[in-house]
């Protein structure tokens, strides 16, 4: 038997099933799985042993390069993919942004030039909707056949990119006919506004006052709306960046009633808590995303919410903003803090962490949340998502004892600060392959830029 690479005498762990063995990548594909592969042939020999070998990670929510507020987030297609594989991440969804008046294709070409001869990993694109007339929505159906399968649509941000719900109601029957699905920032972006012009006018303009105007009640009144209007259209929804119990019980209890609704919440929301926004002076800016931190004890209910599958996806929301000079442009003005975070880097040892080092799951639900779950429902299944015969061989060699304390001196993203600064995590990824090549190995980045490949991505066929 002839391989390029050999994955030898790790524990391989998918959604299903952990076991002892040993894997063969010919041609950038797993073309075997044995309990003892002969060697002799390969041109390369990983050892795995005391290691947990699992998919490669898939981070369906990521911001780079995009335009927000002035400025542009932090890390481009290169530095932000470079920081992703370093955390076992090797394929991810960003978002292209249809500006008012354009063509869903033109933010579709937008972004792929973005990404083109950048990317260190394969990258595959949502399309943010903002402009929804009769043209685009034809070009929904074309858009989902090119790969761009999933749109977001948002319910917060008036007059930016805030739509009404005829406009999620027409988006979402059309996603229903040809296999597409509909992301939703679901916040409801019109009280948001109303609080948010009394607290400036009652002087309140410190960071902290960006989470004290977005209650909690304003994410699960949007998230049990846009579920009623995915009832109304037939049609599947994904909500993004879940922070809280009021959107996470709206989730359930339409889960329950069997209507497939899906969510994701990001390590930030597990980890941190409205607590943060008391950091003294300006520090707090480097919270400022949306939906904001939450009370402390949203914490457990959404790891809860994890372990019992009403949440199926953890994604980062990676939008990330230097504190010098991009945050500082909200010093006198929390609504001119350019909202996002970074995150892209520190997804698995986080989750890994918290999930199964914490005993709240299993190591299999944690692949599933982090691989396998986003693979399905954005249509990367079976090609990504698993170890497979026949798989792309997108593998991560994951050390699930090593620790490592975070920190902005060692990341690799190209932000002067970290979010999840000091917390220490234990489940460090040693070796990353993207496609049978190196991208990580022990810990140092050896891939390439613009190796990576634009996936076009199947419709929607249910998780
Ligand atoms: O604050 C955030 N989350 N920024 C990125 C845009 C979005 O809403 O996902
Ligand atoms: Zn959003
Ligand atoms: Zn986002």
């Amino acid at each position: 038997m002839q391989f390029d690479t050999v994955i030898r005498g790790g524990t391989i762990v998918t959604a299903m099933d952990t076991y002892a063995g040993d894997i063969g990548i010919l041609d950038g594909r797993i073309t075997s799985i044995a309990q003892m592969l002969p060697v002799e042939n390969a041109t390369k020999v990983i050892d795995a042993t005391a290691r947990l070998v699992m998919p490669g990670g898939i981070d369906a929510h990521t911001h780079l390069d995009m335009p927000f507020g002035g400025t542009n987030s932090a890390d481009d297609f290169e530095s932000g993919t470079i920081a992703a594989a370093y955390g076992g991440t090797t394929t991810l969804i960003d978002f292209a942004i249809q500006l008012k008046g354009q063509s869903l294709r033109q933010a579709f070409e937008t972004w792929m030039k973005k990404a083109d001869r950048k990317a260190a990993i394969d990258y595959a694109f949502h399309c943010i909707i903002t402009d929804l007339g009769d043209a685009q929505l034809e070009e929904m159906n074309t858009l989902i056949h090119e790969g761009v399968s999933s749109f977001k649509l948002f319910m917060a941000y008036p007059g930016v990119l805030m739509v009404d719900d005829a406009t999620i109601f027409r988006a979402m029957s059309q996603a229903a006919k040809y296999n597409g699905l509909i992301c939703m920032h679901a916040e409801n972006g019109g009280v948001i506004d109303v609080l948010v012009r009394k607290a400036l006018a009652e002087g309140k303009r410190a960071p902290k006052y960006h989470a004290l105007t977005r209650p909690t009640t304003a994410e699960g009144e949007a998230t049990g709306r846009a579920i009623a209007l995915a009832e109304m259209a037939g049609a599947p929804v994904y909500i993004v960046h879940l922070s809280c119990n009021d959107a996470l019980e709206k989730v359930r209890e339409a889960r329950d009633r069997g209507v497939p609704v899906y969510a994701e919440t990001c390590p930030q929301y597990l980890y941190l808590s409205l607590e943060n926004m008391d950091a003294p002076g300006f520090e707090a800016a480097k919270y400022v995303f949306t939906p904001p931190l939450r009370e402390k004890w949203h914490q457990e209910k959404l790891w809860q919410g994890l372990a019992r599958d009403t949440l199926q996806v953890v994604s980062t929301d990676h939008c990330p903003f230097c504190f010098k000079e991009q945050k500082e442009l909200g010093r006198d003005d929390f609504t001119k803090i350019p909202n996002g975070g970074p995150g892209i880097e520190h997804r698995l040892s986080l989750v890994y962490t918290g999930g199964v080092h914490g005993g709240r799951f299993s190591p299999n639900r944690f692949v599933q949340l982090v691989a396998t779950a986003p693979a399905k429902l954005f249509g990367l299944y079976p090609r990504k998502g698993t170890i497979a015969v026949g798989a792309d061989a997108d593998i991560v060699v994951f050390d699930p004892n090593e620790s490592q304390v975070i920190s902005a001196s060692t990341h690799h993203m190209k932000v002067d600060y970290s979010m999840f600064e000091g917390i220490r995590v234990k489940g460090v990824p040693k070796t990353v392959l993207s496609r049978g090549r190196p991208v990580i190995e022990n810990g140092k980045f050896v891939g390439r830029a613009g190796s990576g490949e634009f996936i076009r991505r199947q419709g929607f066929t249910g998780a």
